[in-house]
């Protein structure tokens, strides 16, 4: 059958996202709607020849309006303003809200059996707002980013010990800000625990630099912020999707009463499959683990209830 994605934001993000699915051919067709039809279609234009010189047959083409989404196995929002050097991923909170409500609205009108992947800051608070705004069930609303943040965990080991590039397996949890979770006890290189390789002034240092590693970014390009590792990792959720593979990936979701909470969005390991989110993984986290988790969810409850407080949620229709 034919599988079509729809990318929204044709920024650094959402550009770097549709180029690496074309480059892939993960999909027939990539859809990139973004403000200024004329970018998008250039993008597009630029990214299927790209795909014609990599031998793929995605093709890539701009939307005229929302209703080009139809169709569309997975729709992924990019949209939103970007960090500037200064600024937390917390204070695009509104902002962002605003601009995610929007395309959740679109999205459940022109894709209602879409799975929506949710890439925009601050992420899981977005991936709370759209899935409220597009009513799914909460396997289809997920958010990118424990995979990023694993992803740079990993560089952060390699960095330190000089060997193992490509064989470190982090694990993240929690939510994509200055609370996330990194645990170092789940991680390991080529499947040595990196405690028999490091110790723990080292590992707390890496986990530092894990935490700050979307600043660190933000900070050296002076004008917005990483793009090709988040792309990358959004592509992961996607291409998972789309070939049903019933890996596990750290991803934002919506929680059921897993490890204790309820309504509220936060990085856990999912297994994903043509469904989207098919299931929530619980690990055994120790007393440290779930404090740190605790604090990461409160930290994502309090950008909801801001919300909730200056009226933003007042237009939800309820199911
Ligand atoms: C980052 O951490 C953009 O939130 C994204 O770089």
């Amino acid at each position: 059958m034919a599988s079509k994605v729809t990318v929204i934001g044709t920024g650094n993000f959402g550009s770097t996202v549709a180029f690496i699915l074309a480059m892939r051919g993960s999909c027939h067709e990539v859809v990139l709607r973004g403000r200024n039809i004329n970018v998008a279609k250039g993008k597009a234009l630029d990214m299927s020849q790209a795909a014609n010189a990599a031998r793929e047959h995605t093709v890539v083409r701009a939307a005229e309006g929302p209703e080009d989404m139809a169709g569309s196995k997975v729709v992924v929002i990019t949209a939103g303003a970007p960090r500037t050097p200064g600024m937390s991923r917390d204070d695009l909170l509104t902002k962002n809200a605003e601009i995610v409500k929007k395309y959740a609205l679109e999205i459940k009108e022109y894709a209602p059996n879409s799975i929506v992947v949710v890439v925009s800051n601050p992420l899981d608070v977005m991936t709370y707002v759209a899935a409220k705004y597009t009513g799914f069930p909460r396997e289809r609303v997920l958010g990118m980013a424990g995979i990023l943040d694993a992803a740079r965990m990993a560089h952060f080991i390699y960095e330190k010990l000089g060997y193992g590039a490509g064989q470190i397996r982090a694990t993240v949890m929690g939510g994509h800000g200055d609370t996330m979770v990194p645990l170092p006890k789940f991680t390991t290189v080529a499947g040595v625990p990196i405690d028999d390789l490091l110790d723990s002034e080292e590992i707390g240092e890496i986990v530092k630099k894990t935490r700050e590693g979307g600043a660190q970014i933000v900070n050296l390009l002076g004008d917005g912020s990483a793009y090709y590792a988040p792309a990358k990792s959004t592509a992961v959720i996607v291409d998972a999707i789309l070939k049903d593979t019933n890996q596990i990936h750290s991803c934002a979701l919506m929680l059921e009463g897993e490890y204790g909470y309820k309504d509220i969005v936060s990085g856990v390991p999912v297994m994903i499959s043509e469904d989207g989110a098919e299931q929530v993984i619980e690990m055994t986290l120790k007393t440290l683990q779930k404090t740190r988790f605790k604090n990461s969810v409160a930290s994502v409850q309090e950008m909801v209830d801001a919300l909730y407080s200056n009226g933003f949620f007042d237009d939800l229709e309820e199911k």
